[in-house]
């Protein structure tokens, strides 16, 4: 979230020639001649940065790959909450009797995003001013729940790996009631986080919690199912990747990965769900079989189901009672996440990524403007308004798509009858009018610092031809997008429809014949290079501290030997694109939902899916992480990371 009056302005830096010729060099070492003026946007991007110091001092952790996490020294990791810890009451969780009732108290699996929502100490404190209190000490820990790994989460559960299927009721339900969302009360007490089991906020958030649905798929005959004829109140929320904040304090929960909960036969469904369902693995064969024991996730049974998943939901944490409200407008795909930029009279913008190879990256334009002193009025700016799709020219200058009914290729002829086709049928559309396919993009955020936005792009081997946006064949690495709207830092219009971007970084070893000896990291104002456990490869969640640096976690870093984990790196100064390497995962698992509290005292971070590994089960897992308890099995976890003397994480 970019706030204008939170954003100082900087001066503009000077980007040494050395590292534009290093990046121009390397740049057309093997490609078309169009990569070597994005290469020269590059130093544009550079240079209308801010003048950043070096303010990453910790001492860089190794490359590692082994049962344990790791942080740097002088640093504390604090395990804070894990999959099945309760949310009501002081107790040890046994996993050999759990039910779906209990499950829906406790913590899910797989924790992703992670938002810390301030508690003001005033007990009379609406919402908002919880929200715009910054309390460093209290909040909400907002956290979703991707997905489940039954094979992880019970004893003798056996899946297609095992050649048979032994899904029973009780493991669905079990498994329904893991996925979604947690909101828990947290508490700073000398040093240590503390749970509240006793706080009236701590809520679950499932596959089953009623929600309502606004914007222009509201009520659509596509999204009406025998149990809701209205089309308008869906049970629950799938998939629940990474997410985002808004400045009026709602929570944004988005649904990625929707394919995998439904199973049937897409041939014996209606025509016009077909190619719609296979363009996001509903119903393949390879799902999970949640089907075969309740008909709202069998396509066969329940035709319309799955157009109530792949939207973005908002969820105001400060209200127990509030019901989730699903963002139609902003268009249903794979969603990784949704982050804002809101700046005072001006419409807000909502940046949002499909993460599929060769899917798009959106953004959002709001019909209304934004009113910081406003915030109810606020909560209606996410109905309404214009998506957009993001095409990239050779040049280094890009285009927002508009994906408005009517217009282009998007109208009766083609089969979008209305906008809410349009939006039902996102992917399609987008790529009827001309969107650039990119490698997987997760994350959007845009620097509070620079407001300049930087798209991670996880990696993509499918990738068979270059583009400059997507510059390596086979990409396995990934890369980072860095997009300028136009003006100056912190001033820029982010509702404009044309942007400058360039590429910031291509993931991987820099000495990596095999990469294409692309890395685009940076070069100090001394000479100073990467270093051995800098580099990182899949970029997938990011925040920004409030220096500006970048923080990123990645997802796939074991292709190349070593733990997934974290990455911070100024975006411009001397010490651009230089990552130092932060925290280090357990080996199976990807790191997640990097949050700062306002004070940047504290880092939470979200480890995912410990111990996933090629024979890893809950009956003979290849470690036990965090516990290492025989009594229990490796469990998702969120980790609090402090600096041993109290200061500022990084510094
Ligand atoms: Fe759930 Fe895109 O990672
Ligand atoms: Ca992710
Ligand atoms: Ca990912």
């Amino acid at each position: 979230m970019t706030d204008e009056k939170n954003t100082p302005n900087c001066p503009a830096n000077a980007l040494s020639r050395r590292h534009f010729l290093k990046n121009t060099a390397r740049g057309s070492a093997g490609l078309a001649s169009a990569t070597t003026l994005v290469s020269a946007s590059t130093l544009t991007g550079a240079l209308s940065g801010c003048q950043q110091q070096q303010t990453l001092s910790f001492e860089e952790i190794a490359h590692r790959l082994d049962h344990h996490h790791h942080a740097p020294n002088g640093y504390q990791t604090q395990r804070l909450l894990s999959w099945g810890d309760s949310l009501h009451r002081q107790d040890s969780f046994t996993p050999d009797t759990l039910t779906p009732a209990a499950q829906a108290q406790r913590f899910g699996f797989n924790n992703d995003f992670i938002g810390f929502m301030p508690l003001s100490n005033q007990q009379t404190a609406t919402g908002y001013e919880h929200f715009t209190s910054s309390n460093s000490q209290r909040g909400l820990l907002c956290v979703n729940h991707e997905y489940t790994q039954p094979h992880l989460m019970f004893s003798g559960y056996r899946d297609d790996e095992d050649g048979d299927f032994n899904t029973r009721p009780e493991h669905v339900a079990i498994e329904q009631q893991a996925c979604g969302h947690s909101v828990v009360e947290i508490e700073l007490q000398n040093g240590h986080w503390q749970v509240n089991t006793d706080s009236p906020y701590n809520r679950r958030i499932t596959v089953t919690t009623p929600m309502i649905v606004t914007g222009p798929a509201a009520g659509h005959p596509r999204l009406q199912t025998s149990q809701d004829p209205s089309g308008a109140r869906i049970l629950g929320t799938l998939g629940n990747c990474a997410g985002g904040k808004t400045p009026w304090g709602t929570v944004m929960i988005a649904e990625e990965g929707i394919g995998s909960a439904f199973i049937g036969n897409r041939s014996n469904i209606p025509k016009t769900e077909q190619d719609n369902y296979q363009r996001l693995a509903i119903g393949n064969d390879d799902n999970r079989r949640w089907g075969d024991v309740d008909p709202r996730f069998h396509i066969e049974k329940e035709p319309n189901e799955a157009n109530r998943f792949g939207w973005m939901v908002e969820l105001d944490p400060y209200d127990p009672e509030s019901t989730p409200r699903k963002l139609t407008s902003l268009g249903r795909f794979e969603h990784e996440g949704t982050t804002i930029v809101a700046k005072p009279g001006k419409p807000i913008v909502a940046y949002t990524g499909d993460d599929d190879e060769f899917q798009f990256f959106y953004k959002f334009v709001s019909a209304g403007v934004y009113q910081p002193e406003q915030p109810a009025a606020n909560r209606q700016l996410l109905e309404q308004g214009t998506l957009y799709a993001a095409k990239l020219n050779d040049d280094g200058s890009g285009e927002w798509l508009s994906l408005r009914h009517g217009e282009a290729f998007l109208t009766e002829q083609f089969g979008f009858h209305s906008q809410a086709d349009v939006l039902i049928e996102c992917r399609r559309a987008a790529a009827m009018i001309g969107a650039t396919p990119m490698d997987r993009p997760e994350d959007i955020e845009t620097n509070p610092v620079n407001d300049c936005t930087y798209v991670m792009l996880t990696k993509n081997k499918k990738r068979k031809t270059q583009d400059p946006g997507n510059m390596r064949l086979n990409n396995s690495a990934g890369h980072i997008l860095e997009l300028l709207h136009p003006g100056k830092d912190g001033q820029r219009d982010h509702t404009a429809h044309t942007f400058q971007w360039n590429t910031f970084i291509l993931g991987g070893d820099p000495g990596s014949d095999t990469l294409n000896n692309q890395g685009f990291y940076g070069t100090g104002p001394n000479g100073e290079t990467v270093s051995d456990a800098g580099w990182f490869a899949t970029p997938d969640n990011l925040t920004f501290d409030r220096q500006g640096n970048m923080w990123v976690a990645t997802d796939g870093c074991e292709a190349f030997g070593f733990h997934d984990g974290l990455w911070a790196m100024p975006t411009a100064g001397p010490y651009r694109a230089i990552p130092k390497h932060f925290f280090g995962c357990p080996l199976g698992a990807e790191l997640c939902g990097p949050e700062f509290t306002p004070d940047g005292n504290t880092l939470f971070v979200s480890v995912q899916h410990p111990a996933d590994a090629h024979g890893s089960t809950f009956d003979h897992p290849v470690h036990r992480w965090p516990d290492f308890d025989e009594a229990l099995p490796p469990r998702p976890s969120v980790i609090a990371i402090r600096r041993k003397d109290g200061g500022r994480v990084g510094s």
